[in-house]
């Protein structure tokens, strides 16, 4: 299936680095001018000018998605340099696990931190909703666009540790159900993505026998890696996925029917 996003404006927030930048590659390969958004300055420079350099359209934008003010300034630098959009991935996102209660020694100890969980809902849940509601305006002015947004397989499963975090991939679930249904009939499809355990900064966080563990879990035997990730987002954003709206896709090598 050749994919062709022939100059379509594309948002990528947490371009600058994993499975964000793997995807902005992946995009502009297939025609997509790119906005890279980021609050990462140097790692989101970084790969706009290599983006530029191999040809592509590309521009970094340094943004928050905690932060509405910054969001609806990072819009307005997007549309200014490029004229339009057309596509928004919601990307961005964070960990910061703990488990809720600790039990050490048979000693009840502080789990995890009212901070931590807020952090976690601020990037991945209320960053995902101020950026779509930031961008859907653009979209609904010019009848069609593409929002895919990152949940996890530990959605739907859970993952001991990650309260916040499974809190928040289950929420942009909700929410994905919902915006397909709103904005459906306006041209615009709404997606989500459920990885399974990718290599990045953020898997290369977890202790190695999480990892190892994991890896022995998936039925084709490896981790997956950025571009596989990048890939479903290239499609679920291109002409050939117009029918497919309010879906969740898998990209986990199996996990889920392997747990
Ligand atoms: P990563 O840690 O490699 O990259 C995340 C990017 O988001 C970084 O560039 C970071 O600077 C940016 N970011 C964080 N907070 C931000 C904020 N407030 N404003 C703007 N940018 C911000 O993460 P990775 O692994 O590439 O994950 C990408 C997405 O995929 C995340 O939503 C993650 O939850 C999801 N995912 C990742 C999996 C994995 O195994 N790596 C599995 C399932 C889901």
């Amino acid at each position: 299936m050749h994919i062709q996003l022939s100059s379509r404006v594309a948002i990528v927030t947490g371009g600058a680095n994993g499975i964000g930048l793997a995807t902005a590659w992946r995009l502009a390969g297939s025609g997509a001018r790119l906005a890279i958004w980021d609050r990462a300055a140097a790692a989101g420079t970084a790969a706009a000018d290599a983006l530029t350099a191999a040809g592509h359209d590309a521009l970094f934008v340094e943004v928050d998605v905690t932060d509405r003010a910054s969001v609806d300034s990072a819009v307005a630098r997007t549309v200014a340099h490029f004229g339009r959009l057309d596509i928004l991935i919601n990307n961005a996102g964070i960990t910061r696990d703990a488990q809720l209660v600790k039990v050490k020694d048979g000693v009840v100890q502080e789990g995890m931190s009212e901070a931590d969980f807020d952090a976690v809902v601020a990037v991945n849940l209320k960053g995902v909703f101020h950026c779509t509601q930031a961008v859907v305006p653009h979209l609904l002015r010019q009848g069609s666009g593409r929002i895919v947004n990152a949940s996890s397989v530990v959605a739907a499963h859970g993952n001991f540790g990650q309260t916040n975090y499974v809190a928040t991939k289950a929420g942009v679930i909700g929410m994905t159900h919902v915006w397909a249904r709103e904005l459906g009939r306006r041209g615009i499809t709404v997606n989500a993505i459920a990885p399974g355990f990718i290599a990045t900064e953020m898997t290369a966080k977890m202790p190695a026998p999480v990892r190892e563990g994991m890896q022995a879990h998936t039925p084709v035997g490896r981790m997956g890696t950025p571009e596989d990730v990048a890939n479903a987002y290239c499609f679920l954003v291109s002409d050939q996925a117009a029918f497919i709206n309010g879906a969740v896709l898998a990209v986990d090598g199996g996990l889920v029917i392997g747990t």
